[in-house]
């Protein structure tokens, strides 16, 4: 478990890499993960999110599975549901291309997914290990848009039944910048003078 102060599910969220490869949700619960996610906020109120919704057995799960990374072809199969996301880019407000807006709104909707997911009992684990273009064009991602990630959400499994490389993750030492280097006030690497004394910067995992 975090030791930092701050919110459930905040606090006791990180990435596992060992799912249960039997579990699986239903329908109505991976909707309401993608209500999550559609109820994020965003530039405009435009909405630049996609999800390609991935379960065992359907197109896209084919479809990504063979394109994933080495280190994720064994972790990310077993989790019960992945969502590719997608940030469609050239929105009609936007400067053509650019895809700063669309891209915070991408990563904002996720985190609520991921959020909501563990307000579920799920844990989520998200990874851009995998050949975005040949995911993008083999389930038909158009010009203008960016495959960016996916999010694998299921319930934790059995070690033992996974390489121990992928075991051995679920103990390692979580870590994270102190806020003196990422809170900046006066200027630029400047530490902001408020910061009041602040928890651990590491945690274990596996709470
Ligand atoms: C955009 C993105 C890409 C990531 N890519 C991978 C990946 O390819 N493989 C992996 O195992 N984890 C991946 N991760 C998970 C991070 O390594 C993990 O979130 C980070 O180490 C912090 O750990 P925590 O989520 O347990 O706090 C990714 C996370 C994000 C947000």
């Amino acid at each position: 478990m975090n030791p930092v102060d701050i919110v459930e599910p905040l606090r006791s969220r990180w990435s596992p890499s060992v799912f249960d490869a039997t579990h699986e949700l239903t329908d109505s619960e991976i909707t309401r993960l993608l209500e999550a996610a559609q109820w994020a906020p965003s530039s405009g109120n435009r909405q630049p999110w996609r999800y390609l919704v991935a379960v065992r057995g359907n197109a896209a799960h084919e479809a990504l599975v063979p394109h994933l990374s080495r280190g994720n072809s064994g972790w990310v199969p077993r989790a019960s549901v992945v969502f590719i996301s997608v940030a469609v880019v050239d929105t009609e407000d936007d400067e053509p291309g650019d895809p700063t807006y669309p891209l915070h709104d991408l990563g904002q909707a996720s985190a609520h997914l991921t959020l909501q997911a563990k307000a579920m009992g799920l844990d989520a684990h998200q990874f851009a290990g995998f050949d975005h273009d040949a995911v993008g064009s083999a389930l038909g991602v158009p010009a203008n848009a960016r495959v960016v990630a996916g999010i694998a959400v299921g319930v934790r499994g059995n070690p033992a039944e996974v390489s121990e490389r992928d075991a051995e993750r679920e103990h390692r030492v979580r870590s994270r910048r102190p806020l003196v280097e990422t809170a900046y006030g006066d200027r630029w690497g400047a530490p902001w003078p408020g910061l009041a004394p602040s928890g651990p910067t590491t945690a274990e995992d596996s709470a």
